[in-house]
């Protein structure tokens, strides 16, 4: 199917959403923060961070894979943004990777259904107006190349972000 059919943007909050995955936007330790980190570790447990705990963190621009222990999704793919530093020190590149590496992993899990929030557009400052592109970009080109995930979803938890999106979707 057309790529772009395979895309869709919905309002609301990730941790509620039915999907075989859902996208932390975390930070280096894996150990939790705030902003949708805090939401999914209070949503799925004390599990969670147990197994984070395993993982020995995260490069900015990777991604790893958990359980999703009390959250409706089965797993959780970890990834870390770029800190907006002002656009030149490599965040562009940074942030497709994430979600480069997310897919990635997604297809390695068989995971037809897959969740992302808006990543590094909170507490890490990148312009909602120059990650939204790339998000959808990177996903897109993706999705030409694999059958797998079959369905993506932008889940976005400001009216901001989800009109950021809809320009595009
Ligand atoms: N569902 C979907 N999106 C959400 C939710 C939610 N429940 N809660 C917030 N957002 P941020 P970052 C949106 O700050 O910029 C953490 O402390 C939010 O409105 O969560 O990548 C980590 O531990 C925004 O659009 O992530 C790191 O230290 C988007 O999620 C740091 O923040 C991303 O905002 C990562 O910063």
């Amino acid at each position: 199917m057309d790529a772009l059919k395979r895309m869709e943007v919905v309002k609301g909050d990730i941790t509620k959403m039915e999907v075989d995955a859902i996208v932390n936007a975390a930070n280096n330790s894996l150990l939790g923060g705030g902003g949708v980190d805090g939401a999914i570790h209070r949503a799925a447990g004390p599990q969670l961070l147990e197994e984070c705990r395993t993982l020995g963190g995260c490069n900015t621009g990777d991604a790893k894979i958990t359980k999703g222990y009390r959250l409706p999704a089965k797993y959780v793919i970890h990834t870390v943004g770029p800190i907006w530093h002002g656009g030149h020190h490599n965040e562009a590149e940074l942030l497709k990777s994430c979600y480069k590496k997310s897919l990635e992993l997604a297809r390695q899990y068989n995971i037809k259904t897959i969740a992302f929030p808006s990543i590094s557009t909170g507490a890490y400052g990148y312009p909602i107006e120059k990650a939204v592109p790339i998000a959808i970009e990177t996903v897109k080109k993706e999705l030409e190349k694999y059958n797998l995930p079959e369905k993506v979803y932008f889940v976005c938890f400001t009216e901001d972000v989800y009109n950021e999106y809809k320009k595009y979707i």
